[in-house]
Order: C-alpha cells, then sequence, then structure tokens
C-alpha cells in the first residue's frame, strides 16, 4: 500500500535558528524528506536564519552534513539531495538589531505574493524581538504565518506576555504553535480509532474504563540542553504540553467535523476539567524524580548533577501523576501519567485499561479472567494493541489466555511513516491549524500546571533520586499501586 503525496504550494519557508539543533536534527531532515517525495514544488525557498556570518554555500554543506544520516538510512534520497541543497538559503541576522532586516525583507518581498512560514525555533526570549521586527518590515502581512515552538513561557503569566505578543503581530489563525507529539502517527490513529469505528465509542467512558495510562520514557540524559533544561523540568518540558495534549487526544468528546476550531475546543473542555492539583493534593498526587548515576543501553551514565556539573539544582528529570478529569465521561477514572529521562527504555505509549468483566462463568483452572487493555504505542514500531482473553488453543481443559491483537504499522503498511515534524510542516504551508494548540489551550494548561509548581517549590524536599536505567522512584509505582493498580509492562 503506497501513502499519496498531494503537493502543497509554493512557499517560502524562514527557520530562525536555521543553525541550532532542532533545524539540523528534525526540520531540514523533515522538509527535505518531503521534497525527495516531491510534495515540496522546486521554486520554494528555504532560508536559514542565524547571528553568525555564513554564506549561503557554506549553510548548504552545514545542511549537507547533518542530512548525510538522512541518506545513509535511506539510500533511495541521495539522487534527490543536490537538488534540496540548491534550494536552500542562508541570512546573518540578528533579532535585537536593525542591521540587515530591510535587506532580508526586500529579498522575500520580491517574490510577490506567496506563502511565507516565519518558524521561530528559537530561545522564547527572542519571540518578541523577531515579531516585533517582522511587522515593522511588513512580513506580516499577507499569507504569512509563524511557527513557535514550547516553550511558551514558564508558567501562565510568561506564556501571555509570549502570546500577546506573537498576536500582536499575527492574528490567532496564523499562529501555529507547534507541539510535535501531535504530529505523532499514532496520535492520529487514535482520532481513527476512536471517531472511525463504532466499536470503541460505546465503551470509551467510565462504565467500561477503569483508568488511562500514559508514558512517555526516554532513555537520553540532558543531551547539551543543560541551560534550557534545568529552568525547566520534565513538568513544564513534557507535561504541560505533550503528556497534557495526548490526554485531551484520548478524554475529548467527539468533534462535529475535523476542523481545526472544533477539535481545539473540545481539548480546551478537557483541559478545563482537569482536578486542580494544589498543595494540599500534590504530595498524594505527584511524584518528582531526578536521576542519579546508572547505566542507559549498556553503558554507565553519570547522574544529573553530575552531567550538569553543579550540585544544587532541584529541577526533576521524572514526573508522576494522577490526573483526574472532572465531567460526566470522566468521573472516577484516573489518568497516570509518566515521563523521564535516563529510564530502563525508550517507549511512548498509551494504554486505555477498560474493566474487568462483572462475573466469571469459568472454573479456577481456566485461570484468571484479565481485563481488555487498548495499548495505543507512539514509538518506538507505532503500533495498536488490543488485549483480549482467549481459550489457549488444543484439548484438554479450557484454560484462558491473555493475547494481544497485533498491529504493527511498519508490518502492516511497510511504508516510512512521516516524521511528526513532517507532517507539522506542511500542515503549516496547508494552513491548517487542526495539530497546532490555539491560545487558550496553552494558557488552560498552565492553568493546570501553576499551582503544582507553585506546590512543589513550597516544600523542602528534593526530587526522590533514580538510578539512570531504573522506572523511575519507586514512589512512583507506590502511586498507581496504592489505588490497586500497576503501570503497563508488555510482555508479548
Ligand atoms: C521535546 C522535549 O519537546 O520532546 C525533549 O523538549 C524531549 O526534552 C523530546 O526529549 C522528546 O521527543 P520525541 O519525539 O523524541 O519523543
Amino acid at each position: 500500500m503506497t501513502a499519496k503525496t498531494v503537493p502543497v504550494d509554493t512557499f517560502d519557508l524562514v527557520i530562525f535558528g536555521g543553525t541550532g539543533d532542532l533545524a539540523l536534527r528534525k526540520l531540514l531532515p523533515g522538509l527535505f524528506r518531503r521534497y525527495a517525495i516531491g510534495q515540496i514544488p522546486e521554486d520554494s525557498r528555504i532560508i536559514g536564519v542565524a547571528r553568525d556570518p555564513l554564506s549561503d554555500q557554506a549553510y548548504r554543506e552545514r545542511v549537507g552534513q547533518a542530512l548525510a544520516a538522512v541518506v545513509q538510512a535511506d539510500a533511495s534520497l541521495q539522487p534527490r539531495l543536490a537538488a534540496f541543497l540548491d534550494r536552500l538559503g542562508y541570512r546573518a541576522l540578528d533579532a535585537t538589531k536593525d542591521a540587515g532586516w530591510h535587506e532580508f525583507a526586500d529579498q522575500l518581498l520580491a517574490q510577490g505574493e506567496r506563502i511565507r512560514v516565519f518558524y521561530l525555533s528559537t530561545s522564547p526570549g527572542l519571540f518578541v524581538a523577531i515579531c516585533n521586527r517582522l511587522q515593522a518590515h511588513g512580513l506580516n502581512r499577507g499569507s504569512a504565518r509563524v511557527v513557535i515552538e514550547k516553550p511558551i513561557g514558564k508558567d501562565s503569566a510568561s506564556a501571555a506576555v509570549i502570546n500577546d505578543a506573537v498576536g500582536s503581530a499575527f492574528s490567532e489563525s496564523r499562529i501555529f504553535r507547534i507541539d510535535h507529539y501531535l504530529g505523532k502517527e499514532t496520535v492520529q490513529n487514535l482520532m481513527a480509532l476512536r471517531f472511525a469505528n463504532i466499536l470503541f465509542e460505546p465503551l470509551w467512558n467510565s462504565n467500561y474504563i477503569d483508568h488511562v495510562q500514559i508514558t512517555v520514557a526516554e532513555t537520553v540524559g540532558l543531551e547539551k540542553r543543560a541551560g534550557y533544561y534545568d529552568t525547566s523540568g520534565a513538568l513544564r518540558d513534557m507535561v504541560q504540553n505533550h503528556l497534557l495534549q495526548l490526554l485531551c487526544m484520548v478524554a475529548m468528546e467527539p468533534p462535529a467535523a475535523m476542523e481545526a476550531d472544533a477539535v481545539r475546543d473540545e481539548k480546551l473542555k478537557v483541559l478545563r476539567a482537569l482536578r486542580p492539583i494544589g498543595a494540599e493534593e500534590a504530595a498524594q498526587m505527584t511524584v518528582r524524580g531526578q536521576y542519579r548515576a546508572g547505566a542507559s543501553n549498556g553503558r554507565a551514565v553519570p547522574g544529573y548533577l553530575d552531567e550538569l556539573g553543579r550540585n544544587d539544582s532541584r529541577i526533576e528529570t521524572f514526573v508522576a501523576l494522577k490526573a483526574e478529569v472532572d465531567n460526566w465521561r470522566w468521573a472516577g477514572v484516573p489518568f497516570y501519567l509518566r515521563t523521564g529521562k535516563r529510564l530502563a527504555e525508550r517507549v511512548s505509549e498509551i494504554v486505555i485499561a477498560f474493566r474487568p468483566v462483572p462475573h466469571s462463568i469459568f472454573e479456577p483452572s481456566a485461570g484468571p479472567v484479565v481485563a481488555n487493555k487498548l495499548v495505543m504505542r507512539l514509538q518506538p514500531d507505532e503500533g495498536v494493541k488490543l488485549w483480549l482473553m482467549i481459550k489457549d488453543p488444543g484439548p484438554g481443559g479450557l484454560r484462558l489466555q491473555h493475547v494481544p491483537l497485533d498491529m504493527s504499522f511498519a508490518e502492516a503498511f511497510g511504508v516510512h511513516q512521516p516524521e511528526a515534524y513532517e507532517r507539522l510542516l506542511m500542515d503549516v504551508v496547508r494552513g491548517n491549524p487542526t495539530l497546532f494548540m490555539r491560545r487558550d489551550e496553552v494558557e488552560a494548561a498552565w492553568n493546570w500546571i501553576d499551582p503544582i509548581l507553585a506546590a512543589w517549590e513550597g516544600v523542602r524536599d528534593a526530587p526522590k533520586p533514580y538510578t539512570a536505567g531504573s522506572w523511575g522512584p519507586s514512589a512512583a509505582v507506590a502511586l498507581i499501586e496504592r489505588d490497586g493498580r500497576t503501570w503497563h509492562e508488555d510482555s508479548a
């Protein structure tokens, strides 16, 4: 089966932070793949912007080196590499100074009316300055749009400042707040599973679902991002955005149509229905951890404080928490979320744990009747498993077995699953904001996170230590086991 590629309109994409890690590791490789399969028209241009003086040629060489790994992984892309690099240009600009902006604006506007995308892959401290200059030079007009990366603030108040500044240059429909988790294949599939099948929706409520688990576990540590990470921590870096967005996709009501505002209205209702976790509840409902030295992927790794080179950081590299959605559908159904760095495995998954059958008709010798689970794996090995009870095959007494109906997307479809950024970048060019966060969603997410942060700040204890390569502090296990449940482990 092959995926159908619909070319987008010609565009100019300007990447602020064009020499940065995100641009070189995700954005440009994603654009290259889309170009190689013919989705990006030949007369489109991609312009990297950063402060270093670089020629177009030097920039192309730098990007070429970054793309070597992409080509190595898929040799069929090689013939398109030179032509892709030809689409690239470079501009040295400082967002805080006037120099060069006039010429830059002239260069872009000389093309006449075409789609212009400004991707702010910079520190959020520069968002305001960049938007002000784009506006001052008339680059926000026509069909121009802006993409902003997280972190959108450190709390509600700082998020409002960023949103106000970006909002004064671009109208809301032209602002694409990216959360790359929404571009992942399985997240899209969650919508398809829920809303394109009659099977699940009648069961998708507190009558049939016991609880939900969302795990985003990483094996990497600080990855040279100390400057950012140590002012953020896992709650701001992962929960405020990625995990809450996944929670919304599971919990939202069916939107009336697959339209941006219809979908985002429903997600917003979920965020607003999250029961607040304040100083009183935080000790019971949340666990923070910080990794110590241990082993990751078979090699010894230092602890967080050693990587950081300081021993006074109280920043959490792990969070587990129990969230509750106070509405009719989800009353009494806990959502257990956990995420962390330097955990045992890289795995992201959503587990819908159904209630057990009300009564077992089987003899005890048949074994326990285990409750059904629907497990959606985002990475690695994207796919869906539906855990069912069946009869153990063969003669003899009836014994039951818990087995997964297993659909691995790679095996089932055998096509390259586009990376989240590939899909989302093309959505920006098409002007489709469905998979991007609206201002009120970001604000509602911060409104729920703020009191947790405040509660943590108000207590003296440091995050709980855990060994690198483990599943986090034992308190995270206790968090769920206290309720008579366990974290899902894939045993098949
Ligand atoms: C980013 C976080 O948003 O997501 C990183 O800032 C994290 O800390 C990354 O490593 C995880 O993304 P993925 O797609 O690798 O799961």
